[in-house]
């Protein structure tokens, strides 16, 4: 069966065909596709519909109720930014100023619909050709074909006059790999930093593992995580980049930032009476000393980032835990302890500790009623563990 561009169901007859695969997935998944056939006599269009209605389900997290009116790709799916990152980026391109925006890797679109609800006009381009016409149904879709011109073009072929912005989110997958090296993604960094060079605010995202020292000098570096997850870092140049480095913590819909210069040590010390554990992106920014200043906290080893304070000071940026226990590192009385204590719900944790958790909390055979966080670490060089219970959020 040949492959058909999901933009062969822009019409009405073909919105009433994926309007029914998504019910019929609904109510009999196992029989949705052939039921779905007695709707129409082409199969490569039913096949099609039954596509989109797959793929919009797994697209609702992401784009939520926008996502009834959309198309995807699973690739383009897969890739786009998440509505609520794609929101706060916008949301700060706009305040510093931007108007007209390039969008030189639109993919399905998430971004740039993103940046023209916040009032940019969007120039928005894909390389690929079926990517560029699903951007432009979509733009369609969602009212905003007035503030969204999107265009099947290179990034390197797009003319940048009169464009006061540019944001790239350029692929960083190849044949299902991911791809770590910048200068490996399509099109590469550098060549994204030069295309951009006399833009005055240029975005490009970037995997949350970038090597600091690639990082320009010129360049606010900011990563993201959603609900505890890192999920993109992206590098801010021009106007726009305010910070250094930036953790920018979203829990539901409140955003919580923390920026610093991204170099300072934290002070060593004694532990205390709460441990707190920070967000992945303010570990991924290096502002573990900046947190640790905000909850008045130290660490026990200077390479190993848990902060520990005397008093309870709540904060999205990290996860709170009072410390009931502490003590050395070994099995067999942890497993006493644990019975002891009746605990049969038991998080363990690790840090610094060449422990796997999953099996050691097999090897502690948690049962009863009671409910623990056990965190190993290491307290200067001394393998430790901490009975904790966790700090509501
Ligand atoms: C990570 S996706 C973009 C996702 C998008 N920001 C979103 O949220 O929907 C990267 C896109 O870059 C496109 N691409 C790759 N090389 C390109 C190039 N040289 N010029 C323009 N687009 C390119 C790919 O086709 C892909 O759709």
């Amino acid at each position: 069966m040949t492959h058909v561009n999901a933009t062969r169901l822009d019409n009405p007859e073909g919105h009433a065909l994926v309007a029914t695969a998504t019910r019929l997935l609904t109510e009999r998944p196992d029989r949705a596709a052939v039921a779905l056939r007695r709707h129409t006599d082409d199969p490569e269009l039913a096949q099609a519909a039954m596509n989109q209605a797959t793929l919009r389900a797994a697209a609702y997290p992401k784009f939520g109720p926008d996502t009834a009116r959309m198309f995807f790709t699973r690739d383009g799916l897969e890739q786009a930014s998440r509505a609520v990152v794609a929101e706060r980026r916008a949301d700060r391109l706009a305040a510093a100023g931007a108007d007209r925006v390039a969008d030189l890797c639109c993919g399905i679109g998430a971004d740039a619909f993103a940046m023209a609800r916040h009032g940019l006009t969007v120039v928005a381009v894909d390389s690929d050709a079926e990517t560029a016409d699903i951007a432009r149904a979509n733009a369609a879709a969602l009212g905003l074909s007035g503030q969204v011109e999107v265009r099947h073009e290179r990034a390197q072929d797009t003319d940048l006059t009169g464009v006061d912005a540019a944001f790239a989110d350029p692929a960083r997958r190849h044949a299902g790999r991911r791809i770590f090296d910048p200068r490996m993604y399509s099109p590469p960094l550098p060549e994204l930093w030069r295309l951009t060079e006399d833009v005055d605010h240029r975005v490009c995202k970037v995997g949350p593992g970038i090597d600091h020292s690639i990082i320009p000098p010129d360049a606010e570096a900011e990563w993201v995580s959603v609900d505890g997850d890192v999920v993109e870092a992206a590098l801010w140049r021009g106007g726009v980049a305010t910070a250094p480095r930036r953790a920018s913590v979203i829990t539901g819909r409140r955003v919580t930032e923390l920026t610093g210069p991204g170099d300072r040590q934290a002070t060593v010390g004694e532990i205390g009476g709460f441990l707190y554990e920070p967000d992945g992106a303010v570990i991924r920014a290096h502002l573990v000393a900046e947190l640790a200043e905000l909850v008045a906290g130290r660490l026990a080893h200077p390479k190993i980032a848990y902060l520990y304070t005397d008093a309870i000071h709540p904060t999205p940026l990290a996860t709170g835990y009072r410390i009931d226990e502490v003590l050395p590192f070994h099995v067999k009385k942890l497993r006493q302890l644990v019975a002891a204590r009746r605990i049969g719900r038991l998080t363990v944790k690790k840090r610094g500790a060449d422990v796997e958790p999953d099996r050691l909390r097999r090897e502690l055979k948690p049962a009863g009623d009671n409910e623990a966080t056990l965190i190993v670490t290491r307290i200067g060089e001394r393998h430790t563990a901490l009975l904790c219970e966790r700090l509501p959020s």
